[in-house]
């Protein structure tokens, strides 16, 4: 995949070491708004730090295991996804998400899961997409229903962040629910 369109003027692609000082950039503008949410937007203060976690992912993926992807509109880059989790020996991967203020709205991150979604289940074979948040996050509530998927219960207390320890919401799709979902079963 070098890219894949999300709608007429957004596309999903590879997000690499090279793209760093662009990511860096992003990060420095959407701060505030990515901050309350994600522990790395806080953590990424400049382009090396913000290589060195893209160089993680790129590391991972040639492994085998997780990977990261940017969105670009208009060619410049406003969100991106990632598989924090991958896992094909259990068949489980977990989805994570991220959009700067002013690109919300406009279902690309609904798309990119979907895609993300179809490829685990019918390329790589996998049983379960995960989705995680913390039970104040609305928008990502919203999408992991507009995804179909269930909520399969609360780990209090798991995740930190800024001082705080939160509970998180752990939300699943099962490929038999994909399947039935698209039609093909
Ligand atoms: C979570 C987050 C990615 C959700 O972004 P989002 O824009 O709400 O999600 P989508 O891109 O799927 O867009 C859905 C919205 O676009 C609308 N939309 C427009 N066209 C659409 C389409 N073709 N398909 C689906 N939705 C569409 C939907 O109605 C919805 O709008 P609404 O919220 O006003 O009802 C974003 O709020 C974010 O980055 N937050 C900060 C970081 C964060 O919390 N990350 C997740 C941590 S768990």
């Amino acid at each position: 995949m070098l890219s894949y369109p999300l709608s007429a003027n957004a596309e999903l692609r590879a997000l690499e070491p090279w793209n760093a000082a662009e990511f860096a950039e992003f990060i420095e503008r959407e701060r505030d708004h990515l901050g309350p949410w994600l522990p790395w937007a806080l953590r990424l203060t400049d382009e090396e730090s913000t290589r060195a976690w893209l160089q993680s992912y790129a590391d991972d993926q040639a492994g085998g295991g997780g990977r990261i992807y940017g969105i670009w509109m208009d060619g410049e880059l406003v969100g991106g996804t990632l598989f924090r989790v991958f896992e094909p020996r259990f068949g489980s991967a977990e989805i994570g998400v991220w959009l700067g203020e002013a690109a919300q709205g406009r279902g690309l991150i609904t798309s990119a899961a979907k895609r993300m979604i179809e490829w685990c289940i019918e390329d790589r074979k996998m049983n379960r997409i995960e989705w995680r948040c913390v039970p104040t996050n609305k928008r990502s509530i919203a999408v992991a229903m507009r995804l179909g998927m269930s909520r399969d219960g609360v780990l209090r207390g798991a995740f930190p962040l800024d001082g705080v320890n939160h509970d998180v919401e752990v939300w699943s799709l099962l490929a038999s629910e994909w399947r039935a979902k698209t039609g093909q079963d």
